[in-house]
């Protein structure tokens, strides 16, 4: 019988939950939390679809994760320039934005991806208010964004200050443009790195 890797996770059940380095198992409940915007974007024009949210629908799809949506109680501009001053007096101000709903059942996730666009070289402030909502302790967290040039530009390491009882593994960032325009490189990515993460 050709026992694959995943199988063989899934046969080895709840013992590879406690993960060795990064190996983890098929078992793994996980929940994509995502912020993501809409309208005019830098080097894009006007999308109608943001680009981290399309890098989450991937991972929902090759994880079979729930997805959530942080939605800003405010919306931002679509007009590229005014979300950027908006942007900026949030991190100079260390702002809270709120956003809309909550996640049911929280505590029944073991894997929360948490997913971003780089703003002003860090995340969105919104997303300093999501981990703040949540007791993320005991709970692994992949990062990962989408950005101009960027990168993950030390986001990650800001995760874990927020998160101090959490596990935070190496996330992965994703160009905007590519995000946007080419699906298929978006999905080899999104693939190669849920593989290195022994997520499928
Ligand atoms: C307010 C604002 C600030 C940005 N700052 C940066 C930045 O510092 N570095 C970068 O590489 N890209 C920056 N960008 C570009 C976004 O990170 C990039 O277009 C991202 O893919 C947008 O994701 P979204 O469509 O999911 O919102 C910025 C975009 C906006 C709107």
């Amino acid at each position: 019988m050709d026992i694959t890797r995943r199988n063989f996770l899934k046969i080895a059940g709840s013992a590879l939950i406690f993960s060795f380095g990064t190996v983890h198992a098929a078992s793994e409940n996980i929940l994509i939390a995502y912020f993501s915007r809409i309208g005019e974007e830098y080097s894009l024009g006007t999308i109608s679809k943001g680009n981290t949210a399309i890098v989450a629908e991937i991972i929902a799809e090759k994880t079979a994760g729930t997805l959530f949506e942080i939605k800003p109680v405010k919306k931002y501009p679509d007009n590229y320039k005014e979300c950027t001053q908006i942007a900026s007096k949030e991190k100079a101000t260390n702002a809270r934005p709120k956003f809309i709903g909550k996640i049911e059942d929280f505590s029944q996730y073991t894997t929360i991806f948490i997913g971003y666009p780089i703003w002003w070289g860090a995340y969105p402030m919104i997303i300093a208010t999501f981990l703040e909502s949540y007791d993320f302790s005991g709970k692994k967290i992949v990062p990962f964004c989408t950005h101009g040039g960027s990168g993950l530009s030390g986001t990650e390491q800001n995760i874990a200050l927020a998160c101090p009882n959490a596990e935070i593994l190496q996330g992965f960032a994703i160009q905007g443009s590519i995000a946007q325009k080419n699906r298929s490189k978006t999905e080899s990515i999104v693939v190669e790195n849920l593989n290195r993460l022994n997520f499928i």
